[in-house]
């Protein structure tokens, strides 16, 4: 423990501690001990308006005392109950009113499979519904925004969802209306949770499935599904996420195998350094990035080589060129950027001079930065490519005889005359294809879903990415490509007299 003010408490009679301030469900946790909670959230601030989380305090006089352990704080000495007779009840009979009006729609829920209330009715109820009322129906499916769309007969009125607008992204751009059983979640008057950057996380703390992507309804169902730990590319924050796809176990022999390999979602993992449980929504994003039309073959000038024969003519021009000039990706892994540093070390700023250049930049319509996690950079791992080479501030030297393009960002027209262009890319969507085409000599490379790695966020925090699936064939790791290269880029300079 820090050196924060502590107290001794008791926890179903185990000696506990906790930090001066703390409530009993946030010392429970850090002793191990996880009370059921709906509408507290770590992130948010407390309503206590859920019941869930109800304990027993024991008191000397002998006559227990019940609260909720989301707003109760701990005092010196407490002694907390969360598994009494008595709390068991209570938490019963809170679940049997939290579902009276729910439709138990759970076989056609996207929510199915890491519902909370779902797994809270198995462990602390289990029992058919004592209502014998008519359940309340409320809108079934209503239009948040063009991402997500409310079932209000699942909503359980946490008020989640209300606060993160309030407390996160400060978009305030939800509220809860009218009372009771006819309490709804519903747009705030004057306020566009359609323009809010982070909107979709109010799906991940939807305790309930009330809270659907629109882009990942009748997609596979959560337990056909793994998630890889990865890092959003879409900005230097580098946010932790995990990728979610298909289990190997559950792969699909009769429809298109390619929805083996789809990203099917993507979710924050949470780092509290970097970016805390939350993620904009550009990382949900991310297949729009990953799974554009890929390059997979080496062409020269276009046209299909066999991949070996271009490794060794690039390695022979660069081997070969007097004055060399590499623009390295910001988007390179930290391992590909050692590789990289490795094989040209010994021409670094003398025949081969090299520079860190943007692969991405801000798209219209985007968000280019605000105060919680977006920011203007629109690359993950400029940080760890600055650690080898300087910037490159847009020019290059017109005497350059070869040029090296690593990844996007860099048009031909940008290019010097006359010069023989390497390029390694990973995307044949139309924003690259012309350029690949016009390269001399052009080399498809692996993106991140294919290979392990790390980047290196604006702060100099450094996350891991793991690859969850072999790249297309043909394609080449671009570490492996450099750690190819280097014999030749070891070699004494070809050209007499030394570097131009
Ligand atoms: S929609 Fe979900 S997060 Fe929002 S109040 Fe309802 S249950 Fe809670
Ligand atoms: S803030 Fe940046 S790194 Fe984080 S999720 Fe958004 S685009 Fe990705
Ligand atoms: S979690 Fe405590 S009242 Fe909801």
């Amino acid at each position: 423990m820090s050196d924060r003010k502590t107290l001794d408490f008791f926890i179903n009679g185990v000696p506990a501690v906790a930090y001066a301030g703390e409530t009993v469900i946030q010392a429970a946790r850090r002793a191990g001990v996880d009370i059921p909670h709906f509408c507290w959230h770590p992130q948010l601030s407390v309503p206590g308006n859920c019941r869930i989380c109800m304990v027993e305090v024991e008191q000397d006089d002998g006559e227990p005392w019940f609260d909720i352990g989301c707003n109760m704080p701990v005092t010196a000495g407490m002694r907390v109950l969360t598994e009494s007779d008595t709390v068991k009840k209570l938490r019963r009979d809170t679940m049997q009113f939290i579902t009276l009006n729910h439709p138990v729609d759970c076989g056609i829920c996207n929510k199915s499979g890491e519902c909370t209330l779902q797994d809270y009715h198995y462990e602390h109820n289990g029992r058919k519904s004592l209502s014998a009322d008519t359940k309340n129906h409320a809108t079934k499916f209503y239009s948040l925004t063009d991402r997500i769309l409310l079932d209000n007969e699942r909503c359980i009125m946490c008020t989640r969802c209300v606060r993160f607008t309030h407390e996160v992204s400060g978009s305030r751009a939800l509220a809860a209306v009218q009372r009771g059983d006819h309490a709804l979640i519903r747009p705030a008057e004057g306020a566009d949770f359609g323009a809010d950057a982070y909107s979709d996380n109010v799906i991940d703390i939807c305790p309930v499935g009330a809270l659907l992507a629109r882009k990942d309804l009748a997609n596979a169902r959560v337990w056909y599904t793994e998630a890889t730990p990865s890092v959003c590319p879409g900005c230097a924050r580098g946010c932790t996420v995990d990728l979610w796809h298909r289990k190997a176990d559950w792969k699909l022999t009769a429809l298109d195998p390619a929805l083996n390999q789809r990203l099917e979602r993507v979710t924050p993992r949470e780092t509290p350094e970097v970016n805390g449980p939350w993620v904009c929504n550009k990382a949900r994003d991310l297949a729009t990035v990953f799974e554009r039309p890929r390059a997979t073959e080496a062409t020269v000038r276009g046209r299909p080589v066999p991949v070996a024969d271009a490794v060794a003519v690039a390695a022979e021009r660069l081997a070969g060129a007097r004055a060399a000039a590499v623009l390295v990706s910001s988007w390179g892994s930290n391992e590909e950027l050692a590789a990289f540093q490795a094989a040209f070390a010994g021409r670094l700023g003398a025949a081969v001079r090299a520079w860190v250049k943007a692969d991405h930049h801000p798209q219209p319509g985007e968000v280019v930065e605000d105060a919680l996690l977006i920011v203007a950079d629109k690359n993950p791992n400029r940080r760890g490519a600055l650690a080898h080479v300087p910037a490159w501030d847009g020019t290059l030297p017109a005497d350059a005889d070869v040029v090296l393009v690593w990844g996007e960002g860099v048009p031909a027209s940008a290019l010097p005359a006359g010069a023989f262009v390497i390029r390694l890319g990973s995307y044949a969507d139309p924003a690259n294809a012309a350029d690949h085409a016009a390269a001399d000599l052009f080399l498809p490379v692996s993106i991140q879903t294919e290979r392990d790695g790390h980047y290196t966020n604006l702060h100099g925090v450094v996350s891991g990415f793991r690859g969850y699936r072999a790249p297309p064939p043909g394609v080449l790791h671009a570490e492996a490509l450099f750690q190819a290269w280097a014999p030749a880029l070891a070699a004494p300079l070809a050209m007499a007299g030394g570097p131009a």
